[in-house]
């Protein structure tokens, strides 16, 4: 199968590139999204079963996946490719920390080479924005196969996160989430990434309501701020804009960034990093921020900018000492990091401010000042943002 969506049948509505429009579409998919699989009658059904004491069988996310899919898991292993394999890291930390289940990560293109042993209780999620990634279609199919030799019945251990569910992904699995991102044209993913993440969101928290591994309390918080996002989002489009293309004039010449980011924000740092070597074809590498002493300082000099995401949070001052290690080598220092922060503020030479966000929640905020910094260096360096050398935007060969 090949894509059928055709450029021109989508206009840029004024943006200079699909890129910056799709960046821009973002409050309006991750609130789709939502729309989509949030139970609003949830919270009153709650309601009543405290008064009344009795037990609901209603999760506040409605996923229509059967219900042998909740039975026995002991397991999550997620194959994906590039963006995707990025969002998969969030969905692992997601998982693992709201619904207490080992995950692992892979490389679609080494997953199906060296697969992990297969147990009956272990669930597959594969994650392609597309449906049609060769790599990414190619696990999957092993995953069935593998099951099928051993007799396990595989449809209820194998899930799709995808943007296209009537694409082969959605003909090789029963088990869909359709992250309603709509057509995505610029190559370098950006709307496609905030929906997967919903999708993640939706899918831990469905999986520890049936797991009972959050109190109420918790629960009810998660999905007020999920409710925020949307608005949060706008907020950094509406703020930041301008001002990140300002400082991307500093950068069309720069030769080389570090991302760094730690725990749920790792992920981001990843993406940033891959958002900025996709379109403007500068060297980038993310790192988890506690890495960096490991080998990556060598590179730095006051040539190399490090963009630091620091959310308060579990590791809040750690990320903060491991930007000040940077600052010892005079690398230019950028922060991603909520306003009114002291330490941040004494930290980096320039900050993009971002809202106070939940932790947990912050990768559908950090992320929107990289994609918006890697587009405006790209642009400001007169690039092909949404056709860059090299890329497409479905890779369909192995
Ligand atoms: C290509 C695109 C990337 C994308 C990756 C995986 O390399 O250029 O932007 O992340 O494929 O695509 P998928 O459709 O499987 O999410």
């Amino acid at each position: 199968r090949t894509l059928n969506w055709n450029p021109v049948m989508v206009e840029k509505q004024g943006f200079k590139h699909f890129m910056l429009k799709e960046i821009y579409e973002q409050p309006g998919v991750v609130r789709a999204c939502l729309e989509a699989y949030l139970n609003d009658q949830w919270e009153q059904e709650e309601l009543k079963i405290q008064n009344s004491k009795f037990k609901t069988q209603n999760s506040p996310i409605r996923l229509n996946l059967p219900a042998d899919f909740y039975t026995d898991l002991q397991q999550i292993q997620i194959v994906a490719c590039g963006t995707s394999w990025h969002a998969a890291l969030v969905g692992k930390y997601l998982l693992e920390q709201l619904a207490e289940i080992p995950t692992q990560v892979q490389y679609a293109s080494e997953f199906r080479y060296a697969p992990s042993p297969l147990t009956p209780n272990t669930l597959t999620i594969g994650v392609t924005q597309s449906g049609e990634t060769a790599d990414t279609l190619a696990a999957l199919e092993m995953e069935i196969r593998r099951r099928q030799a051993l007799a396990i019945d595989y449809q209820p251990r194998l899930l799709g996160i995808t943007n296209r569910p009537e694409s082969s992904l959605g003909d090789l699995i029963p088990n869909i989430i359709d992250t309603h991102a709509g057509i995505e044209i610029g190559v370098a993913a950006t709307k496609t990434f905030s929906a997967q993440l919903v999708a993640f969101y939706l899918l831990a928290i469905d999986l520890a309501y049936h797991r009972n591994t959050l109190a109420i309390d918790q629960l009810e918080k998660l999905l007020n701020g999920l409710r925020q996002l949307p608005a949060e989002i706008e907020m950094i489009l509406e703020s930041q804009e301008r001002y990140i293309e300002e400082l991307a004039h500093n950068f069309a010449e720069t030769q080389d960034f570090i991302f760094l980011g730690r725990g749920i924000n790792f992920p981001i740092a990843l993406e940033g990093a891959l958002k900025l070597k996709e379109i403007s074809y500068i060297h980038a590498e993310g790192y988890p921020a506690g890495e960096m002493k490991h080998g990556p300082i060598a590179l730095l000099d006051a040539k190399v900018p490090v963009v630091t995401i620091a959310m308060p949070g579990t590791v809040f001052e750690k990320v903060l000492s491991n930007a000040q290690e940077a600052r010892a080598r005079d690398a230019q220092l950028i922060g991603i990091t909520p306003m009114d922060e002291k330490d941040a503020e004494d930290t980096f030479d320039t900050l993009i401010p971002v809202p106070h966000v939940d932790e947990i929640l912050s990768p559908l905020v950090t992320v929107i000042p990289l994609q918006l910094l890697a587009y405006h260096i790209a642009a400001r360096r007169g690039l092909d943002v949404d056709q860059p050398r090299n890329l497409a935007k479905s890779v369909t060969v192995e």
